[in-house]
């Protein structure tokens, strides 16, 4: 089914999931991309998200649905299901900040990186729990961290895995701009399944922190003359997996990007756990 720019409409037994949850829901359309849709139901007794892959991308939410049920995180209330030709999933919708909006501050020029620093070492401490339990997100991004008052809620989890759960066959790195060299090498060298590792997600982590602080992704293609536009993804993979691309020179929070620099510069066998990485950042870039 051709995914042009006609809106996609939300399944009514998704519908009814969110109604079934916290009563008559009015959707307000969030994303609409790549197949796949969220809204946001907010009904009498709370708020769900909904997302619904349509198409190809149906497997790809099956797929999150069956990652969320095998995780077990307790706030995250689930309901999903088939649709004839797209797949649905309800959760409860998360409030707060995102990553990204959480290091506007920093951004800005403002001085206070308190809610920042907050964000950062809470982000990093929830990347570390996941890690402990034997799960990799493997598709970190600026925005697929919410901070609530009660905690980062981890979103986006299609390509979530942990060992004696198959990865995707879909799956191909995740934004190849926080892609560590490792990983791009071994996708670039044609090894399939493309293996998510906890140490790549940290390279992954630092690269999405660097970015939230500078508005930029942490490699300055520039300086080598990629554009990574003209070069796609997998130019993009082959560049990264050489790691011959100069961090961007760009630096609002020195502190911070000192322990960001060392993450994404290591070897993978030199970078330190998400637990480490956490540590790192309590003392070394607390405000
Ligand atoms: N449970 C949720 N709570 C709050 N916001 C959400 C939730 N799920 C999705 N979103 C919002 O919808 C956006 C897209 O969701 P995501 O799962 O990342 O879908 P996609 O696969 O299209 O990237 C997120 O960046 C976030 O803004
Ligand atoms: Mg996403």
């Amino acid at each position: 089914m051709p995914h042009g720019t006609e809106k996609q409409h939300c399944p009514y037994e998704a519908v009814q999931a969110a109604t079934d949850l916290y009563g008559p829901v009015v959707l307000h359309p969030v994303t609409d991309r790549r197949g796949s849709a969220v809204w946001r139901a907010v009904g009498p007794d709370g708020t769900a998200a909904v997302k619904v892959g349509f198409g190809d991308a149906a497997l790809v939410t099956a797929r999150e649905a069956a990652v969320l049920d095998q995780m077990r995180l307790p706030w995250y209330r689930t309901a999903h299901g088939d649709a004839g030709d797209a797949y649905w999933i309800v959760t409860q919708w998360f409030t707060g900040p995102s990553t990204r909006e959480a290091f506007a501050a920093v951004r800005d020029g403002e001085g206070d990186r308190r809610d920042a620093y907050r964000a950062a070492v809470d982000l990093c401490r929830t990347v570390a729990g996941l890690h402990e339990r034997g799960w990799v997100h493997s598709d970190l991004q600026p925005e697929h961290a919410i901070h609530t008052t009660t905690g980062v809620r981890l979103i986006d989890m299609s390509w979530s895995w942990r060992p004696g759960f198959p990865p995707s066959p879909r799956f191909v790195g995740g934004v190849p701009h926080l892609l560590a060299p490792e990983l791009a090498a071994s996708i670039e060298a044609g090894d399939r399944p493309v293996m998510p590792s906890s140490s790549a997600e940290v390279y992954a982590l630092a690269g999405l922190l660097w970015t939230c602080a500078t508005g930029r992704w942490p490699l300055d293609y520039g300086w080598v003359g990629i554009r990574p536009h003209a070069i796609g993804a997998a130019g993009l993979r082959q560049a990264i997996s050489v790691r011959g691309i100069p961090l961007d020179s760009d630096r609002p929070w020195p502190e911070l990007q000192h322990v960001l620099k060392d993450v994404l510069l290591a070897p993978a066998s030199e970078r330190p756990t998400a637990t480490q990485l956490t540590d790192l950042i309590v003392y070394k870039a607390r405000p």
